[in-house]
């Protein structure tokens, strides 16, 4: 037995198994990543804005021949790039007879705040999951004993002109370090909201 301990005590002083392996230490998370910021601030109102100028739509539109042309761009809306695959009319989402208005389904017309019908006409099971709370995402509470749950509407999250998201890079693994300053910190900021 005392030869078996002797041997063992020699192995740790030479040291032959050599170093343990390195911990792995993970870069920090980005705080942006925990931002509840939608990623898009949508046209909720049917305004359109020139040169520092507002117009509602219909200041140009009552004036001009409805056009339902297939277009991807048009000169006068330099900003809208229509890229949405097989959706590609203008008047396919946008009232061809009412420019301040959408299109649902059934082809009545709905207010720009109500756009998530106009995309019903053709993403009925995403929209089944949205309505759900399965697609997508809700800001706000949870209890909603403490506050209203907003859930994000589709054009909070995507481009109704060009609905595919770019490439994103993943985050890096989770650092139980900066967590845990992480939750220390929400916490702090929770308690200074229930002392208001
Ligand atoms: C400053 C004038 C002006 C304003 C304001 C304006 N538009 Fe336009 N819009 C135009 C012109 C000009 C065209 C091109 C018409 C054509 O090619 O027949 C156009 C074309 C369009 C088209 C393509 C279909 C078509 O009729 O040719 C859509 C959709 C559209 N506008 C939507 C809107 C919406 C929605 C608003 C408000 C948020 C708006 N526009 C505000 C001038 C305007
Ligand atoms: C998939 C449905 C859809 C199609 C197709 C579509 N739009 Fe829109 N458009 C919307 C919605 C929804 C809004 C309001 C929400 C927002 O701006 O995100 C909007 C907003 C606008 C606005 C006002 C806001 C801004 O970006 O200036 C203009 C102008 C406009 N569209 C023009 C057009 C034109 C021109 C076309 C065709 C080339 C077109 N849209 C095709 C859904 C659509
Ligand atoms: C007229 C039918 C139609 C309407 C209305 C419509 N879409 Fe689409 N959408 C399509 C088609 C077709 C595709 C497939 C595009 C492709 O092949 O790349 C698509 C693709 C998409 C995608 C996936 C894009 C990608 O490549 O990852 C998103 C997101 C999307 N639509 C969002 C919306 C939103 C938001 C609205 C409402 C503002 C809407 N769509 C309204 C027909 C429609
Ligand atoms: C909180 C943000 C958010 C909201 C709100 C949201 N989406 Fe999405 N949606 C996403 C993301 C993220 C993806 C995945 C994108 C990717 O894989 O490139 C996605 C994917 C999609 C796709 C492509 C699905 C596929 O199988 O490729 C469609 C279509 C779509 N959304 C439509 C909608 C519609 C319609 C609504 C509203 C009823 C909506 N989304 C609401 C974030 C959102």
């Amino acid at each position: 037995m005392a030869v078996v301990f002797l041997v063992l005590a020699i192995s740790f002083i030479v040291d032959i198994w050599g170093e343990p392996p390195k911990r792995v230490i993970h870069p920090t998370v980005d705080q942006a990543n925990f931002s509840q910021k939608p990623a898009r601030t949508p046209a909720l109102n049917p305004i359109y804005v020139k040169d520092g100028y507002s117009y509602r739509c219909n200041d140009c539109h009552s004036v001009l021949e409805p056009s339902d042309v297939q277009k991807s761009y048009i000169s006068a809306h330099p900003d809208v790039i229509l890229e949405h695959g097989a959706n590609n009319y203008c008047t396919t989402c946008h009232s061809p007879d009412n420019r301040e208005r959408l299109l649902d389904i059934n082809g009545y017309d709905v207010a720009f705040d109500q756009s998530h019908k106009s995309c019903l006409q053709c993403h009925g099971p995403i929209y089944r999951d949205w309505e759900a709370g399965v697609h997508g995402r809700m800001n706000d509470y949870w209890d909603t004993e403490r506050g209203p749950t907003r859930k994000l509407t589709c054009v909070e999250c995507h481009n109704p002109h060009q609905p595919k998201f770019p490439d994103m890079q993943p985050s890096p693994a989770p650092n139980i370090n900066n967590y845990i300053s992480f939750l220390n910190q929400l916490m702090t900021s929770e308690e200074s909201h229930a002392s208001r």
